[in-house]
């Protein structure tokens, strides 16, 4: 591990936020690359098993949305009559644009902790990606999430895992502290110690069962996750009771 030290729990959102701004021109290249593509399966997978969920869903809201992966599958879907796409970085948002172009969605900056603008059960659908390990407060953000999801909707939320097998985590470790990092920076030119950030906020991110623990916690029901490659990332599902 290199000396890397995460910002305190007060000043992370605004170093997350300009951090972001800072590195959206990278972002989508970083993830293909450090997920050899498997990224794109896995946003695929989230929204498949939203509309699973709610087959008859009409409205979607994909918080932490950056650079839109996930709001432009959700805009394909010709059910869906409102999407939006929620993030606080300006600049990850303007990489979000153009994947939504021609399409009905609101693109807006907003804080995922604090979901004013919309009035209690205004979603059918909520997903997040990669986003909930970068909140500050990580309970708030999801007892937001449920007043804003109507009664028997559902938040499906994609974020990194833990590896099980003691052996493979070594390995695990190693790539996504160190050679993670260096796509980070050959991508975007030069070092840029969010390209540090990103793994090193896994560190204080509830593995998949506590987290699972943490939903039906906060009043979720039905929470089930599913594990991509030995948990390097993994999908919750959970449901907001009828
Ligand atoms: C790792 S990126 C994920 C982007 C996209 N969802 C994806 O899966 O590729 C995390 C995003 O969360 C946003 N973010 C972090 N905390 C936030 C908050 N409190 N409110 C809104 N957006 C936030 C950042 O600006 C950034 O765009």
């Amino acid at each position: 591990m290199n000396q890397y030290q995460l910002p305190s729990q007060e000043k992370k959102p605004e170093y997350v936020r300009q951090n972001f701004d800072g590195i959206a021109k990278a972002y989508d290249r970083f993830n293909d690359w450090n997920s050899f593509f498997l990224h794109r399966k896995w946003k695929d997978w989230v929204v498949r098993k939203a509309l699973e969920a709610v087959p008859n869903a009409k409205s979607a809201l994909d918080l932490c949305c950056g650079t839109g992966d996930i709001t432009s599958r959700l805009s394909k879907h010709p059910n869906l009559e409102t999407v939006v796409g929620l993030d606080f970085s300006e600049q990850m948002l303007s990489y979000a644009f153009p994947k939504v172009e021609g399409k009905q969605v609101n693109l807006i900056v907003g804080d995922a902790m604090d979901l004013k603008q919309f009035a209690d059960g205004s979603f059918d659908i909520v997903t997040m990606g990669f986003g909930l390990r970068n909140v500050s407060d990580l309970r708030l953000c999801l007892k937001e999430i449920k007043r804003v999801l109507k009664e028997g909707g559902v938040y499906v939320n994609l974020d990194v895992g833990r590896v099980r097998p003691r052996f493979l985590k070594v390995f695990a470790d190693f790539y996504f502290f160190k050679i993670v990092p260096l796509f980070g920076y050959l991508l975007y030119g030069k070092q840029n110690e969010m390209f540090d950030y990103l793994p090193h906020s896994s560190k204080t991110y509830p593995d998949q069962e506590t987290l699972k623990t943490i939903l039906e916690e906060v009043g979720f029901t039905n929470v089930w996750f599913q594990n991509f490659v030995f948990g390097n990332a993994v999908a919750h599902v959970a449901k907001k009771a009828n």
